[in-house]
C-alpha cells in the first residue's frame, strides 16, 4: 500500500505518544521508508529505543549529535519526505507550526518541507476547544495541511470528549489515501455527487438505531471520481474515514433526514449522482429529548418511514443527469435490484450481494453486479473496494459522458 514512500513521523509531547509505536510498525508492514523526530516533550512519554527498532532507523531529535560535530540536516530531512506526519500534535506544536516558531528539529524539518503534511492533534478536551487552538488549527490547513480529527472518548484526565488522538490504523488509511491522491490529469467541469456511509436515527439522546455500513465504497468512489479531475460533493453519515482529496467537498450528516435535505439541495447542480449510503428506512416516530427510564414491562418503538432519498432524486432527474444507485440484497439479488432500478428511476444499479464472502458491509473488499437501465448485466470479481469503485466510476463515465 505505501511501497516505497518516504514518510517522517514527528512525535510531539502527548501521552499519546505511545500510539506512535504501532503507528510505525503499521507503516512498516505497508511497505514504507520510515525516519522518526521527537520533540524533546516527546521523550519523556516514549523511549527513542523503541521507536529507533521498530522504524530501522536513528531517532532524531537534536540539532547535532553528540560532540563530535554531527550536524541532522533538518532541510535535507524535509527534502526527503513524500509525507510528514506529525502524530500525535500536542497544542504547544500546534501552535508553534501554525505561528512558524522554530525551537527543536521537528519545527525545524516542518518549515523546511515541501511535502504534504498531515497532522494529528491529541490533547485534553478544554484544550482542543479552545479558541487559540482551533484558530491554529484553522492556520494550519489554510497552509494546506492536513488534519486528522481527534476522537471522542475518555481522555487521559479523566474527562469525556473530543481531544484523543485517531487510531493508528485510521491514520494509516488517511496517508495511504493522502498519497495516492493523484495530479487529475484534466480538470472537469462535470459535478459529482456521492451519499455514503450510515444514517443515525435518535430514540432518545443516548439510544439510537443505524446499520453497519463503514462508508467504505461510497468514499473509494468519491476519490476515484476526484482523482479524475471532477469536483465532487460527498454527502455522508457518521464514518470514521478521513477524507484529505482536495476535490472533495465533504458534507457530513447524521440522520436520513439531514441526508435527504443536503442531498436534494446539491442534486440540482449535480450531472453525475451516486447514492452509496444505507439509508435508514425508518426512523423512531417520537425521538425522546431526555433519555428513557427502562420499564419493568416490554418497551415498543413506534417507526415512521424516512423519506427515499434516492427515489425522490429519480423522480425529479432532469435531462442530461445520470442517476446511479446500490443495491444490497440477501436473496432474490438480481430481481430486487433491477426492481429497484426501475421504480427509482435508475441509470445503473450496482448489486452487492450479502451471500459473498467478502461482500459489503465493512470489508476492504466488495463483488459487484452493474445492472444498467437497458437492463445488461456485468459480473465483476472480487476486489479491493478501490478497484470497484474504479469500475464503477469507469461503468458510469462510458455511460455519461458521451
Ligand atoms: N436509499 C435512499 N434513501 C432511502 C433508502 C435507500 O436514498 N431512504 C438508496 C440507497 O442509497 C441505495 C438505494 O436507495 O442507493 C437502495 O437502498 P436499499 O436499502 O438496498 O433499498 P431500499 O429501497 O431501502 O429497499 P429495501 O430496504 O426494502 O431493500
Amino acid at each position: 500500500m505505501l511501497k516505497g514512500k518516504k514518510i517522517i513521523l514527528g512525535v510531539t509531547g502527548s501521552i499519546a505518544a505511545y500510539k506512535a509505536a504501532l503507528l510505525v510498525r503499521l507503516l512498516k508492514k505497508s511497505g514504507a521508508e520510515v525516519r522518526v523526530i521527537m520533540t524533546p516533550g516527546a521523550r519523556d512519554f516514549i523511549t527513542p529505543l523503541t521507536l529507533a527498532t521498530l522504524s530501522g532507523n536513528p531517532v532524531l531529535s537534536e540539532f547535532t549529535e553528540g560532540n563530535e560535530g554531527v550536524w541532522n540536516n533538518h532541510v535535507d530531512l524535509g527534502l526527503w519526505a513524500d509525507l510528514l506526519v506529525i502524530a500525535p500534535a500536542s497544542a504547544n506544536e500546534l501552535a508553534k507550526m501554525a505561528n512558524g516558531l522554530c525551537d527543536n528539529l521537528l519545527m525545524a524539518t516542518y518549515l523546511s518541507a515541501r511535502c504534504k503534511v498531515l497532522f494529528a492533534p491529541a490533547m485534553d478536551l478544554d484544550m482542543y476547544k479552545h479558541p487559540a487552538t482551533q484558530t491554529n488549527i484553522k492556520r494550519l490547513q489554510s497552509f494546506g495541511n492536513i488534519m486528522v480529527e481527534p476522537a471522542v472518548g475518555e481522555l487521559a484526565s479523566g474527562l469525556v470528549g473530543q481531544g484523543r488522538m485517531a487510531e493508528p490504523e485510521e491514520l494509516v488509511a488517511a496517508i495511504a489515501e493522502l498519497l495516492s491522491v493523484a495530479q487529475p490529469k484534466k480538470k472537469s467541469n462535470k459535478r459529482i455527487l456521492i451519499t455514503a456511509g450510515p444514517t443515525v436515527e435518535a430514540i432518545d439522546p443516548v439510544r439510537f438505531i443505524s446499520n453497519h455500513s463503514s462508508g467504505k465504497m461510497g468514499f473509494a468512489i468519491a476519490e476515484e471520481f476526484a482523482n479524475q479531475g471532477y469536483a465532487v460533493d460527498l454527502v455522508t453519515g457518521p464514518v470514521h474515514i478521513s477524507t484529505v482529496n482536495p476535490g472533495i467537498n465533504r458534507i457530513d450528516v447524521v440522520s436520513a433526514a439531514e441526508m435527504f435535505a443536503a442531498t436534494t439541495k446539491l442534486a440540482a447542480k449535480a450531472d453525475i449522482i451516486v447514492m452509496a449510503a444505507a439509508v435508514a428506512d425508518y426512523k423512531p416516530a417520537n425521538p425522546s429529548d431526555k433519555k428513557i427510564k427502562k420499564k419493568s414491562t416490554e418497551m415498543v418503538i413506534e417507526l415512521a418511514k424516512t423519506n427515499d432519498i434516492l427515489a425522490t432524486v429519480g423522480k425529479g432527474k432532469k435531462k442530461g443527469q445520470f442517476l446511479a444507485g446500490f443495491a444490497l440484497e440477501t436473496d432474490n439479488e438480481l430481481a430486487n435490484a433491477q426492481k429497484k432500478l426501475k421504480e427509482k428511476n435508475l441509470d445503473l444499479i450496482v448489486l452487492n450481494s450479502l451471500q459473498d464472502k467478502g461482500a459489503g458491509f465493512g470489508h476492504d473488499t466488495n463483488k459487484i453486479k452493474i445492472i444498467t437501465a437497458n437492463n445488461k448485466t456485468f459480473n465483476f470479481e472480487l476486489k479491493t473496494k478501490r478497484e470497484a469503485a474504479a469500475d464503477i466510476v469507469a461503468h458510469i463515465l462510458t455511460l455519461a459522458v458521451k
